[in-house]
């Protein structure tokens, strides 16, 4: 039996993580904590907390999530996206925990056009990307047992997220318009709080001291994306396509960040679910997360 700290867990994936464990995981026993319970970017908490519950392994979903309120936010997302995993890091590798850690496809400028590996070179283009980024390498450069898993477009029921706009909006409006020059891969937090479990619940040993690559299969835009979610809604707004300069932003967003699943895949001996079948997964637990 381990015991496990998960980090961050009010977010999306925490509360995902939450809902399969309860489900699925009668063995280790779990400590859900949010920034209330213990914040990452305090050191002497983390250390306390690690010692004091006897901690195995620790989940980080704690993140600053927010990539345009980064660019103006610069220092706090660098305390959350990178010192407090580095916090964790070295927390852990003087514990002897081993640290399961979500990065991002934002750590590629975008300018690939086939998938994006775990070997190729890494080059943000804002602030949420270089913190994740600077989290990865302090994780990496620790000497702690780790694995980094990197994920693109995430949703759930919980928190907030695209799948969620669009869920609103199409329900409010006659049209809207949705980018269609940005392509990616969504992933339902589910799935990926499901691979988590799967690399606790199967002790898996061999896959430590790794950068991996997740999120759903297949490929798609925004302006995809949300057309799906407007069909699984039963929403009969149009969903029209434009460009992205039509939504000026201050951070520039990776124009294709596509990320190759081979390593975990082989790995993990797993197969991976299509995006929109996921995605209407998610649609049927979001309309009962809501009604409750
Ligand atoms: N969302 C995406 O589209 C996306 C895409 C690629 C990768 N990822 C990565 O996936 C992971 C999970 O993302 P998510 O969408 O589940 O994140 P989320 O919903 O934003 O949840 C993050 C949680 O961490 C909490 N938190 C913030 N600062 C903290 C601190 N100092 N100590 C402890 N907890 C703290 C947040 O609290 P507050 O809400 O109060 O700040 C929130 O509850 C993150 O590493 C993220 O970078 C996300």
């Amino acid at each position: 039996m381990y015991n496990i700290l998960v980090t961050g867990s009010n977010g999306q994936l925490g509360n995902e993580l939450r809902r399969i464990v309860e489900d699925k995981d009668k063995i280790n026993k779990y400590y859900f904590t949010d920034i209330a319970d213990l914040d990452i970017t305090d050191k002497n908490a983390v250390t306390d907390f690690l010692i004091k519950n006897n901690i195995d392994i620790v989940v980080n979903c704690a993140a600053y999530t927010n990539v345009d309120k980064a660019e103006d936010d610069k220092e706090k997302a660098d305390l959350i996206n990178h010192i407090g995993p580095k916090n964790l890091a070295e927390v852990c590798r003087d514990n002897n925990c081993f640290l399961i850690h979500v990065s991002t496809d934002y750590v590629f400028d975008g300018t690939k056009n086939t998938p994006y590996t775990e070997k190729d070179e890494t080059n943000p283009l804002g602030v949420y990307g270089i913190t994740k980024l600077n989290g990865e390498n302090a994780i990496i450069s620790s000497g702690c047992e780790y694995v980094i898993i990197r994920t693109s477009w995430l949703y759930s029921s919980f928190g907030n997220n695209f799948l969620k706009t669009i869920q609103k909006l199409t329900a409010e409006k006659d049209s809207i318009n949705v980018v269609f020059d940005q392509v990616g891969t969504p992933t339902y937090a589910g799935d990926l709080a499901t691979v988590i479990n799967n690399i606790i619940l199967n002790d898996n040993k061999n896959i430590k001291n790794q950068v991996y690559h997740f999120s759903n299969e297949g490929v798609c835009s925004w302006y995809d994306f949300a057309i799906a979610i407007n069909e699984a809604f039963g929403h009969n707004c149009k969903v029209l396509p434009c460009h992205s300069d039509e939504f000026p932003s201050k951070v520039t967003r990776p124009n294709f960040s596509v990320m190759d699943k081979t390593r975990i895949k082989k790995k993990l001996g797993i197969k991976i679910p299509y995006w929109k079948s996921s995605m209407q997964k998610c649609v049927k637990t979001f309309a009962f997360e809501v009604s409750i």
